[in-house]
């Protein structure tokens, strides 16, 4: 079949791959191949085990994968015969040198235009949907102008929005797709080209152009707004917690507010994934190289905020059992940064295990999806961790259960199995308040949710 364009992605990551199978799925008539370094994703999304878990995706690759969509290390064919190249590389916190803990390392994110610029022997649109500082696009075209030949190479912004867990449904219905381009005659065209794009499936209301920087900040901000919520609700839980007020119910009477809404307020041990602190601390560090360090310090709270929220949760468990936790068994239900998601990157899980194994803890820890990865994350410090599958089984012998990722199959549980199978007296924190408190009172345990009066049977 003769297809009307040729789409490369670079970066078979969390972002590229779901976000390249939808393209394929409402654009038919565009071949889009997704390349990676990493030969080991590519053969996985290959296969029948695809390398994510992300509810609806494998239908999507198995309808797509073979026709229009493909999957390969060939990166310098991939470039050379593409028409628009999407950038989808991960752009980690920088370790090192300047900026170290904050700036972003936008190393692959260079070599990629090292590489576009080495193999392209036609005029380009090259697509930015990495999460980048704000102004990168200038940086690259400094280095795709840099090339002998004379090819033209137009950048555009395209942040992606997806929550891990819920991508196919933001991919397919998200509440807005953004476009930033230069406002020339090339620039224009070039966002005209992506908004025929993503017009296949998308009301054209939904589809906000703007000028290149706005849409590069305008992701960060995103985040920072998301995860300011977050803390902002997880500082009250705190307040909660000494008061008898009961954050569920604040979180309502707030969000019934319509200035304000109901989502993102729900209570946690802290929000994890790869993004929110990366993001912050990317937008924290931007604002202190322009000078702005009010503006850096009030963003920067989020982030502190946070890590007070896992660090409360942690001091708690061990003050609620008595200042001591050493030799004692503490089961660990969920290790992903949240429910839906075998990714464990930034997790408050890992955080908590560490600190727990510090206090000299057993640790037990159970997750549909996310074992492997938590094996990963704790190589070499989990001489008394186990890795369990089953919820009951972790929970064999335990002194305390700590709810940390909302997996919806803990809710239906049973707690009265599980409660008999434990030390007592047993203890469950629920870090995501999501079981039912009094039941589990009445079936014996001693229950600490966030925010709310704990439910005890001592005096
Ligand atoms: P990821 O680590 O899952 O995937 C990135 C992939 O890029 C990896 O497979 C890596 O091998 C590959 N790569 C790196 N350098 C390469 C090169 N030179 N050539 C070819 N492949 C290369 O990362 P991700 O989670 O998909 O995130 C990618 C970007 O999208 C980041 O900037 C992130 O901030 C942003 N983002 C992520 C999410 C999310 O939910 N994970 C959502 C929105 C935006
Ligand atoms: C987040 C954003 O929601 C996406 O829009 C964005 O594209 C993405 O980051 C990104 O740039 O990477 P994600 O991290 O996948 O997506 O998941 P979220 O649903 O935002 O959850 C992030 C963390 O906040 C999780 O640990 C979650 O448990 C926590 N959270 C979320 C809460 O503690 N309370 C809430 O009310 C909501």
């Amino acid at each position: 079949m003769e297809f009307k364009k040729n789409i490369l992605c670079i970066g078979a990551g969390y972002v590229g791959g779901p976000t390249m199978a939808v393209i394929a799925l409402k654009c038919p008539e565009y071949r889009i191949e997704i390349v990676d370094i990493n030969a080991e994703r590519i053969r996985q999304w290959n296969s029948e085990d695809i390398p994510i878990f992300e509810p609806g995706l494998y239908e999507i690759v198995k309808k797509t994968r073979g026709k229009n969509l493909f999957f390969s290390t060939e990166i310098e064919k991939g470039i050379k015969e593409a028409d628009i190249i999407f950038v989808s590389v991960n752009t980690p916190t920088k370790t090192f040198g300047e900026g170290a803990g904050m700036a972003s390392d936008l190393q692959h994110w260079e070599k990629t235009a090292h590489e576009i610029i080495a193999n392209s022997e036609s005029d380009k649109i090259i697509v930015e949907k990495s999460t980048l500082p704000v102004r990168t696009a200038e940086a690259m075209e400094r280095i795709l102008k840099a090339n002998s030949r004379d090819i033209k190479f137009e950048v555009v912004s395209n942040p992606e929005f997806l929550a891990e867990g819920s991508a196919v449904r933001d991919l397919l219905e998200p509440d807005r797709v953004l476009i930033g381009a230069h406002k020339t005659p090339e620039g224009q065209k070039a966002e005209q080209e992506l908004v025929d794009l993503y017009a296949h499936w998308i009301p054209r209301d939904k589809i906000i152009t703007t000028n290149l920087w706005s849409s590069e900040l305008s992701k960060l901000v995103t985040n920072a707004f998301l995860a300011q919520r977050i803390s902002s609700i997880n500082a009250i839980s705190a307040l909660c917690e000494k008061t008898d007020a009961d954050i569920a119910e604040i979180s309502y009477a707030v969000g019934s507010d319509s200035r304000i809404g109901p989502k993102f307020l729900n209570a946690s041990i802290g929000f994890g994934g790869s993004c929110f602190k990366k993001d912050i601390l990317n937008l924290v560090y931007i604002a202190k190289s322009y000078g702005l360090a009010e503006v850096a310090d009030y963003l920067e709270m989020v982030v502190k905020m946070n890590e007070y929220q896992k660090q409360r949760f942690v001091q708690r468990i061990v003050k609620e059992m008595f200042n001591t936790v050493a030799e004692k068994k503490i089961a660990l239900f969920g290790f992903a940064f949240k429910a839906n998601t075998g990714d464990s990157r930034e997790s408050p899980a890992i955080y908590v295990t560490q600190k727990l194994l510090e206090e000299r803890a057993y640790v037990s820890i159970t997750d549909p999806k996310a074992l492997k990865n938590a094996m990963q994350d704790l190589k070499g410090i989990d001489i008394k961790v186990t890795y369990e599958p089953d919820p009951y089984k972790a929970a064999e012998g335990a002194n305390a259960i700590a709810i940390l990722t909302e997996w919806e199959q803990y809710k239906t549980l049973d707690f009265q199995r599980i409660y008999r199978s434990m030390k007592k007296p047993a203890f469950i924190f629920d870090g995501r308040n999501i079981l039912d408190h009094k039941k589990l009172y009445e079936t014996g345990f001693n229950v600490y949710p966030i925010g709310k009066t704990p439910f005890t049977h001592f005096d």
